[in-house]
């Protein structure tokens, strides 16, 4: 197989697999990480084919869509199999979708190769921004949490277990994750578009609150 044929048969097997996805991981979230990968990786100068590859199963084996780290690696391994890609290559993706995930606001995700920050960078770019909000409000609603309740504040989690089971209302995520993620982008190209994103949801909480207390 060539390499273009290896990417039209991984994005078949990934938007079969997420097509009924409800959380906001769906098909289309990975398309958009796709397409972004490979608008910053470009910049960078990255490998995208490697790039592709690993945005495309990025979310394969996610904590959040599998409930357990302990599966981490099973699926991507298993399709890296299937396609049969060189050893290295392979393990290069696999890496790269292990270092993507955000996992609280005080545990650090380094990564450790460019195209792993620039995979990194898409995926961070789609939980934030118009996008953003939405994927964050349906995946509220997954976990049956509440909209917003006043009473109960933000929490830095720097323990991945307590972040991974709170429970907190919608809106204390954005506190939580959201609003960290503009200064955890790791490429320039990453960064400027985070910051206009980041403040259409500064002006999206403004006026939220306003509706809140019957000011707007
Ligand atoms: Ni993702």
């Amino acid at each position: 197989m060539n390499k273009t044929e290896i990417i039209q048969k991984t994005e078949r097997f990934i938007e079969s697999e997420f097509r009924s996805e409800g959380s906001g991981h769906d098909w289309f979230h990975v398309d958009r990480v796709r397409k972004m990968a490979l608008r910053i990786g470009e910049q960078e100068g990255c490998d995208l084919f490697i790039v592709e590859m690993a945005a495309l199963l990025h979310d394969l084996d996610d904590w959040k869509l599998n409930g357990t780290e302990s599966q981490n690696g099973s699926k991507t391994m298993k399709w890296l199999g299937i396609i049969e890609l060189e050893a290295e290559i392979a393990l290069h993706i696999l890496k790269i979708t292990e270092q993507v995930s955000f996992k609280g606001a005080g545990i650090e995700t380094p990564v450790q190769s460019i195209e792993a920050a620039v995979v990194q960078d898409a995926d961070r770019l789609d939980a934030i921004g118009a996008i953003g909000i939405a994927r964050t409000f349906t995946y509220g609603g997954h976990k049956s949490r509440l909209i917003y309740d006043p009473s109960i504040s933000p929490v830095m989690h720097d323990d991945f277990q307590e972040y991974k089971n709170n429970t907190a209302p919608t809106i204390n995520h954005f506190y939580e994750k959201l609003l960290l993620l503009k200064d955890r982008m790791n490429t320039d190209t990453a960064r400027a578009i985070a910051e206009q994103r980041h403040q259409f949801m500064n002006d999206y909480l403004s006026q939220f609150y306003e509706e809140w207390e019957a000011a707007r």
